[in-house]
């Protein structure tokens, strides 16, 4: 893994946003994309930039069950709005969180991964050590699935919700397989609330109970953190 640190969240989406420049200018044309606060800065970057994206196609990690994209809460919504109404891209891919057979979504959305090959997969990582919303215990080689998320998951997100009661249980999410799938890594993380997840997915053994640490087996992983997100390391 490729350790770039940096001072603080703006700069670290100026440097996410250099490597992606330079993988179009290489002929990356699949962007995996996710959403939370970390990849906000990126996404300034993306849109103030005057690199056309219309040629690109982007596939999310993940969605929340039950949510649809007009809903303000979704993933759907929320990439719209920080990035694809600004930047349009060919094809944006997100799960269906509300999908009625949940599980024909799912081979669905990995049908879609493999006709798309991602280039470059940007990320974030939980407190806990998910990506996407790959919870401890999720196998390794897991492909796109129906997640319950953890309580630990549904508390760091429930600042986005009016209440805790309102933030959704489940989630489509690709699996640590398909991530795995993308041929270039890019982890964002940023704060202290990171630093343990982040020690772990470096320094720990490769280990269900912290998915990211599966990245150690990937051959192109760019990890852009803050100081303190690397205060542990
Ligand atoms: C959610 C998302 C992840 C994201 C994580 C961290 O669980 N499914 O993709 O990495 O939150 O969010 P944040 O960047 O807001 O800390």
């Amino acid at each position: 893994m490729e350790i770039i640190k940096v001072a603080n969240a703006e700069e670290g989406g100026k440097k996410a946003f250099e490597l992606i420049k330079e993988g179009m200018n290489n002929g990356a044309k699949v962007l995996g994309l996710a959403t939370g606060s970390t990849p906000e800065t990126l996404y300034k970057e993306m849109t103030s930039s005057d690199l056309d994206f219309t040629e690109m196609t982007s596939v999310n990690l993940d969605e929340y069950v039950g949510l649809g994209g007009d809903d303000d809460q979704s993933y759907r919504y929320f990439m719209n709005d920080q990035l694809f109404i600004k930047k349009p891209f060919k094809d944006t891919y997100v799960p269906n969180g509300k999908a009625e057979d949940l599980a024909a979504e799912c081979k669905h959305y990995e049908s879609i991964i493999d006709s798309n090959p991602i280039d470059i997969q940007i990320l974030g990582i939980g407190q806990n050590g998910h990506i996407g919303f790959n919870e401890p215990g999720t196998p390794l080689d897991s492909l796109t699935h129906v997640v319950e998320l953890t309580e630990s998951t549904i508390n760091a997100n429930k600042r986005n919700f009016e209440k805790v009661e309102d933030v959704p249980t489940r989630a489509v999410s690709m699996g640590i397989g398909s991530i795995m799938k993308g041929k270039k890594m890019i982890l964002m993380a940023y704060g202290e609330a990171k630093a343990d997840a982040i020690k772990g997915m470096i320094d720990g053994p490769v280990s269900v109970d912290l998915p990211a640490s599966a990245l150690q087996n990937h051959s192109d992983v760019v990890v852009i953190i803050d100081e303190a997100a690397a205060s542990k390391l």
